[in-house]
């Protein structure tokens, strides 16, 4: 007589445990912590924004706001590299900054930075290696964003901001970014009327 397979409860429990375990993960610990992240995210901007405003008040000197904004922004988010580049001409032309060493020159529409410019609008880069024209400082840089930086209406320079992680960034930082250069800081104190350029 043919006897019925018995089932192996111990497997089928830890299977049931597993399940849960991804479950739990997928749909509640992992929301939660994207969340915190985002929450933890607007909150470092907010500080920020009060120290750069504080920081440049009453400075008129476009150098020496530009170097101490990127190394404010380096010790918030312990970004790979936090530096501007300044328009010369038809360049870019380094300008202050945190972090390894980097290229000294970018034309107007080349990489990610003279596109900001040409284009007039903030790129973010999620993986640079996906970006066509990318120009590589570091082999370290994973992503990447460029905002523009106007005066008059004009784009004086730009902020490049890179991270060892893909996908670092995204509206949060833009919106923050954008603001601080297109308002509370820059009209506020009009610090790029003296712009060396
Ligand atoms: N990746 C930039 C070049 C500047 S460095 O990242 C500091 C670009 O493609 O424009």
């Amino acid at each position: 007589m043919m006897r019925r397979p018995v089932p192996y409860i111990g497997e089928s429990v830890v299977l049931f445990f597993l399940d849960i375990e991804v479950f739990l993960f997928l749909f509640i610990s992992l929301p939660i912590n994207v969340y915190k992240y985002k929450v933890m995210k607007k909150e470092k901007y907010e500080l920020l924004l009060k120290q750069a405003k504080a920081l440049t008040a009453g400075e008129i000197d476009t150098i020496a706001n530009l170097a101490n904004l990127s190394a404010l922004f380096k010790d918030t988010f312990d970004f790979l590299w936090v530096g501007f580049y300044l328009v010369k001409g038809k360049e870019l032309v380094l300008g202050p900054f945190q972090g390894p060493v980097a290229c000294t020159r970018i034309h107007y529409g080349k990489g990610v930075c003279g596109m900001a410019w040409k284009e007039r609008r903030v790129i973010i880069v999620p993986d640079v290696e996906k970006f066509p024209g990318h120009i590589a400082c570091s082999s370290l840089s994973r992503s990447e964003i460029v905002v523009p930086i106007y005066n008059d209406n004009e784009v004086v320079g730009v902020l490049d901001i890179d991270s060892k992680e893909l996908e670092t960034f995204d509206e949060i930082d833009a919106s923050n970014l954008k603001y601080l250069f297109e308002s509370a800081v820059v009209i506020n104190n009009k610090w790029f009327g003296n712009c060396p350029v």
